[in-house]
Protein backbone atom coordinates (compact mmCIF):
# COMPACT_ATOMS: atom_id res chain seq x y z
CA UNK A 1 0.00 0.00 0.00
CA UNK A 2 3.09 2.34 0.12
CA UNK A 3 3.05 5.57 -2.40
CA UNK A 4 5.31 7.51 -0.74
CA UNK A 5 8.13 7.92 0.97
CA UNK A 6 7.43 10.65 3.42
CA UNK A 7 4.48 11.37 5.50
CA UNK A 8 1.30 13.61 4.05
CA UNK A 9 -0.61 15.41 6.99
CA UNK A 10 -3.89 15.93 6.75
CA UNK A 11 -6.27 18.30 8.81
CA UNK A 12 -9.91 17.26 9.55
CA UNK A 13 -11.28 20.27 9.78
CA UNK A 14 -14.84 21.83 10.17
CA UNK A 15 -15.82 24.56 12.46
CA UNK A 16 -19.72 23.30 13.09
CA UNK A 17 -19.52 21.45 16.65
CA UNK A 18 -20.52 17.62 16.16
CA UNK A 19 -20.10 16.89 12.69
CA UNK A 20 -18.00 13.57 12.83
CA UNK A 21 -14.73 14.90 12.42
CA UNK A 22 -13.38 13.13 15.91
CA UNK A 23 -15.32 9.64 14.76
CA UNK A 24 -13.80 10.23 11.28
CA UNK A 25 -10.29 10.54 12.30
CA UNK A 26 -10.20 8.06 14.90
CA UNK A 27 -11.50 5.63 12.14
CA UNK A 28 -10.39 6.51 9.08
CA UNK A 29 -7.05 6.17 10.93
CA UNK A 30 -7.91 2.92 12.04
CA UNK A 31 -8.90 1.24 9.02
CA UNK A 32 -5.62 3.19 7.17
CA UNK A 33 -3.33 1.44 9.90
CA UNK A 34 -4.86 -1.84 9.21
CA UNK A 35 -4.43 -1.53 5.69
CA UNK A 36 -1.00 -1.70 6.38
CA UNK A 37 0.00 2.31 6.66
CA UNK A 38 1.80 3.64 9.38
CA UNK A 39 -0.73 6.49 11.67
CA UNK A 40 -0.51 9.43 13.53
CA UNK A 41 -3.08 11.02 15.31
CA UNK A 42 -2.70 14.37 16.19
CA UNK A 43 -5.30 15.43 19.03
CA UNK A 44 -5.75 19.03 18.60
CA UNK A 45 -9.08 19.58 20.27
CA UNK A 46 -8.90 20.12 24.04
CA UNK A 47 -11.87 18.28 24.42
CA UNK A 48 -9.49 15.42 23.80
CA UNK A 49 -12.01 13.17 22.22
CA UNK A 50 -9.53 11.48 19.75
CA UNK A 51 -7.50 10.75 23.07
CA UNK A 52 -9.78 9.16 25.02
CA UNK A 53 -11.38 7.59 21.69
CA UNK A 54 -7.95 5.83 20.87
CA UNK A 55 -7.81 4.83 24.64
CA UNK A 56 -5.73 7.37 26.03
CA UNK A 57 -6.61 8.29 29.68
CA UNK A 58 -6.33 12.16 29.68
CA UNK A 59 -5.80 12.59 33.34
CA UNK A 60 -2.57 10.04 33.47
CA UNK A 61 -0.17 11.45 30.65
CA UNK A 62 3.15 12.63 31.36
CA UNK A 63 3.33 14.37 28.07
CA UNK A 64 0.57 16.26 26.25
CA UNK A 65 0.34 18.35 22.81
CA UNK A 66 0.50 21.32 25.34
CA UNK A 67 3.43 20.25 26.43
CA UNK A 68 5.03 20.16 22.90
CA UNK A 69 3.51 23.36 22.48
CA UNK A 70 4.94 25.44 25.12
CA UNK A 71 8.37 23.39 24.82
CA UNK A 72 8.21 21.03 27.87
CA UNK A 73 8.45 18.10 26.35
CA UNK A 74 8.75 16.65 22.26
CA UNK A 75 6.65 14.88 20.24
CA UNK A 76 8.62 11.90 20.49
CA UNK A 77 8.20 12.07 24.66
CA UNK A 78 4.19 12.10 23.97
CA UNK A 79 3.45 10.20 20.74
CA UNK A 80 2.20 6.90 22.11
CA UNK A 81 1.29 3.65 20.16
CA UNK A 82 -2.51 2.45 20.17
CA UNK A 83 -3.32 -0.18 22.24
CA UNK A 84 -4.64 -3.52 19.69
CA UNK A 85 -3.47 -1.75 16.64
CA UNK A 86 0.05 -1.88 15.28
CA UNK A 87 0.86 0.79 13.21
CA UNK A 88 -1.17 3.75 14.80
CA UNK A 89 0.24 6.20 17.29
CA UNK A 90 -1.16 9.11 18.73
CA UNK A 91 0.09 12.07 19.73
CA UNK A 92 -2.64 13.27 22.39
CA UNK A 93 -4.21 15.87 23.95
CA UNK A 94 -4.94 17.85 27.55
CA UNK A 95 -7.97 20.02 28.10
CA UNK A 96 -4.72 22.75 29.47
CA UNK A 97 -4.64 23.11 25.62
CA UNK A 98 -7.09 25.29 25.79
CA UNK A 99 -5.68 28.21 26.66
CA UNK A 100 -2.88 27.96 24.28
CA UNK A 101 -4.98 30.23 21.74
CA UNK A 102 -4.35 33.15 24.26
CA UNK A 103 -0.58 31.79 25.43
CA UNK A 104 0.55 31.81 21.32
CA UNK A 105 -1.65 35.13 20.67
CA UNK A 106 2.10 37.16 20.63
CA UNK A 107 4.10 34.74 19.30
CA UNK A 108 6.24 35.56 16.46
CA UNK A 109 4.87 32.60 13.53
CA UNK A 110 2.46 31.30 16.02
CA UNK A 111 0.32 29.89 13.46
CA UNK A 112 3.70 27.68 12.53
CA UNK A 113 3.73 26.16 15.67
CA UNK A 114 2.39 22.83 14.69
CA UNK A 115 4.18 22.62 11.10
CA UNK A 116 7.54 22.89 13.61
CA UNK A 117 6.56 20.43 15.98
CA UNK A 118 5.85 17.98 12.92
CA UNK A 119 8.63 18.56 10.23
CA UNK A 120 10.71 15.69 12.11
CA UNK A 121 8.01 13.55 12.29
CA UNK A 122 7.53 12.90 8.38
CA UNK A 123 9.70 10.51 7.99
CA UNK A 124 8.48 8.05 10.64
CA UNK A 125 4.50 8.08 9.53
CA UNK A 126 3.16 7.51 6.38
CA UNK A 127 -0.41 9.65 6.91
CA UNK A 128 -0.74 11.99 9.94
CA UNK A 129 -4.27 13.24 10.50
CA UNK A 130 -4.69 16.33 12.87
CA UNK A 131 -8.01 16.15 14.50
CA UNK A 132 -9.10 19.60 14.80
CA UNK A 133 -11.26 21.49 17.28
CA UNK A 134 -14.72 22.93 16.15
CA UNK A 135 -13.80 26.81 15.31
CA UNK A 136 -11.61 29.30 12.90
CA UNK A 137 -9.05 29.73 16.04
CA UNK A 138 -5.57 29.80 15.92
CA UNK A 139 -5.46 25.72 17.05
CA UNK A 140 -7.34 25.16 13.50
CA UNK A 141 -5.32 27.90 11.79
CA UNK A 142 -1.90 26.06 12.98
CA UNK A 143 -3.61 22.36 11.28
CA UNK A 144 -3.81 24.54 7.80
CA UNK A 145 -0.56 25.79 8.30
CA UNK A 146 1.05 22.65 9.21
CA UNK A 147 -1.24 20.23 6.66
CA UNK A 148 -0.76 19.16 2.92
CA UNK A 149 -4.63 18.78 2.48
CA UNK A 150 -7.59 19.21 4.09
CA UNK A 151 -10.64 16.20 4.71
CA UNK A 152 -13.71 18.05 6.06
CA UNK A 153 -16.53 16.19 7.63
CA UNK A 154 -19.94 17.09 6.53
CA UNK A 155 -23.06 16.31 8.25
CA UNK A 156 -25.96 16.27 5.91
CA UNK A 157 -28.29 19.08 7.39
CA UNK A 158 -29.34 21.99 7.53
CA UNK A 159 -26.63 25.22 7.22
CA UNK A 160 -24.28 22.68 6.08
CA UNK A 161 -23.26 24.56 3.07
CA UNK A 162 -23.05 27.91 5.04
CA UNK A 163 -20.55 26.83 7.21
CA UNK A 164 -18.61 25.36 4.57
CA UNK A 165 -18.25 29.04 2.68
CA UNK A 166 -17.26 30.09 5.96
CA UNK A 167 -14.51 27.25 6.17
CA UNK A 168 -13.51 27.74 2.59
CA UNK A 169 -12.55 31.18 2.87
CA UNK A 170 -10.57 30.50 6.06
CA UNK A 171 -9.14 27.98 4.20
CA UNK A 172 -8.54 30.41 1.29
CA UNK A 173 -6.83 32.85 4.19
CA UNK A 174 -4.49 30.26 4.93
CA UNK A 175 -3.62 29.35 1.47
CA UNK A 176 -2.47 32.64 0.41
CA UNK A 177 -0.71 33.86 3.84
CA UNK A 178 0.74 31.04 5.56
CA UNK A 179 0.63 27.52 2.82
CA UNK A 180 0.47 28.15 -0.81
CA UNK A 181 -0.22 24.58 -1.78
CA UNK A 182 -2.99 23.57 0.47
CA UNK A 183 -5.82 22.13 -1.22
CA UNK A 184 -9.21 20.26 -0.35
CA UNK A 185 -8.31 16.30 -0.03
CA UNK A 186 -11.78 15.78 -0.21
CA UNK A 187 -15.16 15.84 1.58
CA UNK A 188 -16.52 13.01 3.85
CA UNK A 189 -20.88 13.12 4.31
CA UNK A 190 -21.60 11.69 7.43
CA UNK A 191 -24.59 10.38 9.63
CA UNK A 192 -25.81 9.85 6.28
CA UNK A 193 -29.60 8.78 6.26
CA UNK A 194 -30.70 7.16 3.33
CA UNK A 195 -34.28 7.69 4.31
CA UNK A 196 -33.88 11.40 4.73
CA UNK A 197 -34.87 13.67 1.86
CA UNK A 198 -32.92 16.70 2.93
CA UNK A 199 -30.11 14.37 3.21
CA UNK A 200 -30.48 13.56 -0.35
CA UNK A 201 -31.22 17.20 -1.38
CA UNK A 202 -27.87 18.16 1.20
CA UNK A 203 -25.95 16.03 -0.61
CA UNK A 204 -26.83 16.82 -4.20
CA UNK A 205 -25.90 20.32 -3.59
CA UNK A 206 -22.43 19.51 -1.97
CA UNK A 207 -21.81 17.24 -5.07
CA UNK A 208 -22.82 20.50 -7.45
CA UNK A 209 -20.35 22.51 -6.18
CA UNK A 210 -17.19 20.17 -4.65
CA UNK A 211 -18.17 18.11 -7.95
CA UNK A 212 -15.37 14.55 -7.49
CA UNK A 213 -14.14 16.32 -3.54
CA UNK A 214 -17.12 14.35 -2.43
CA UNK A 215 -15.97 10.99 -1.60
CA UNK A 216 -17.93 8.11 -2.98
CA UNK A 217 -18.40 6.57 0.55
CA UNK A 218 -20.75 8.03 2.98
CA UNK A 219 -20.88 7.12 6.52
CA UNK A 220 -24.49 6.28 7.38
CA UNK A 221 -25.27 7.14 10.66
CA UNK A 222 -24.52 3.97 13.08
CA UNK A 223 -24.95 3.34 16.84
CA UNK A 224 -22.47 1.17 16.99
CA UNK A 225 -19.48 4.62 15.84
CA UNK A 226 -21.30 6.88 18.35
CA UNK A 227 -20.51 3.83 21.81
CA UNK A 228 -17.21 2.65 20.65
CA UNK A 229 -15.38 5.91 21.89
CA UNK A 230 -16.39 4.98 25.48
CA UNK A 231 -14.32 1.96 25.21
CA UNK A 232 -11.38 4.09 23.88
CA UNK A 233 -11.88 1.49 20.45
CA UNK A 234 -11.52 2.40 17.10
CA UNK A 235 -14.79 0.67 15.28
CA UNK A 236 -12.57 -2.30 13.81
CA UNK A 237 -11.33 -3.39 17.37
CA UNK A 238 -14.99 -2.79 18.68
CA UNK A 239 -17.22 -4.22 16.00
CA UNK A 240 -15.34 -5.15 13.03
CA UNK A 241 -18.79 -6.37 10.85
CA UNK A 242 -20.58 -3.46 11.95
CA UNK A 243 -21.69 -1.07 8.81
CA UNK A 244 -19.75 1.62 10.95
CA UNK A 245 -16.67 -0.14 10.12
CA UNK A 246 -17.17 -1.22 6.98
CA UNK A 247 -17.77 2.28 5.65
CA UNK A 248 -14.66 3.50 7.33
CA UNK A 249 -12.82 0.74 5.79
CA UNK A 250 -14.27 1.77 2.17
CA UNK A 251 -13.08 4.98 3.25
CA UNK A 252 -9.75 3.98 4.34
CA UNK A 253 -9.84 2.48 0.59
CA UNK A 254 -10.91 5.28 -1.12
CA UNK A 255 -9.14 7.75 0.38
CA UNK A 256 -6.03 5.82 -0.95
CA UNK A 257 -6.63 4.76 -4.38
CA UNK A 258 -6.93 8.97 -4.49
CA UNK A 259 -3.09 9.08 -3.48
CA UNK A 260 -2.37 6.79 -5.55
CA UNK A 261 -3.81 8.34 -8.60
CA UNK A 262 -2.61 11.98 -7.53
CA UNK A 263 0.69 10.58 -7.25
CA UNK A 264 1.09 9.30 -10.41
CA UNK A 265 -0.56 11.97 -12.41
CA UNK A 266 2.33 14.07 -10.46
CA UNK A 267 5.17 11.37 -11.67
N1 LIG B 1 -21.81 7.83 11.71
C1 LIG B 1 -22.21 8.03 12.98
N2 LIG B 1 -23.22 7.32 13.48
C2 LIG B 1 -23.66 7.52 14.75
N3 LIG B 1 -23.14 8.43 15.58
C3 LIG B 1 -22.11 9.18 15.13
C4 LIG B 1 -21.58 9.00 13.81
N4 LIG B 1 -20.57 9.89 13.64
C5 LIG B 1 -20.47 10.56 14.80
N5 LIG B 1 -21.38 10.14 15.69
C6 LIG B 1 -21.61 10.66 17.05
O1 LIG B 1 -21.96 12.04 16.92
C7 LIG B 1 -21.33 12.80 17.93
C8 LIG B 1 -20.42 13.84 17.27
O2 LIG B 1 -19.40 13.18 16.56
P1 LIG B 1 -17.89 13.65 16.66
O3 LIG B 1 -17.46 13.80 18.07
O4 LIG B 1 -17.10 12.76 15.79
O5 LIG B 1 -18.01 15.08 15.99
P2 LIG B 1 -16.96 16.27 16.03
O6 LIG B 1 -17.17 17.04 14.76
O7 LIG B 1 -15.60 15.77 16.29
O8 LIG B 1 -17.47 17.10 17.28
P3 LIG B 1 -16.71 18.37 17.93
O9 LIG B 1 -16.98 19.49 16.98
O10 LIG B 1 -17.36 18.56 19.27
O11 LIG B 1 -15.26 18.04 18.02
C9 LIG B 1 -20.57 11.83 18.80
O12 LIG B 1 -21.38 11.48 19.89
C10 LIG B 1 -20.36 10.62 17.90
O13 LIG B 1 -20.25 9.40 18.61
MG1 LIG C 1 -14.22 16.35 17.77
Amino acid sequence: MRYKKSGKVFAMANQKGGVGKTTTTVNLASALALLGLKVLVIDSDPQGNASSGLGINTQQMEHHLYHCFTNEADAGQAIRQVDKVGNLFILPTHVDLIGIEVELMSAVKRERFLSDLLAPLLDSYEIILIDCPPSLGLLTINALTAADAIIIPLQCEYYALEGLSQLVRTIRLVKNSYNHNLFIEGIVLTMYDRRNRLTHQVAKEVKQHFKTQVYDTVIPRNVRLSECPSHGLPIHQYDKHSTGALSYMNLGKEFIERLKERSHGNA
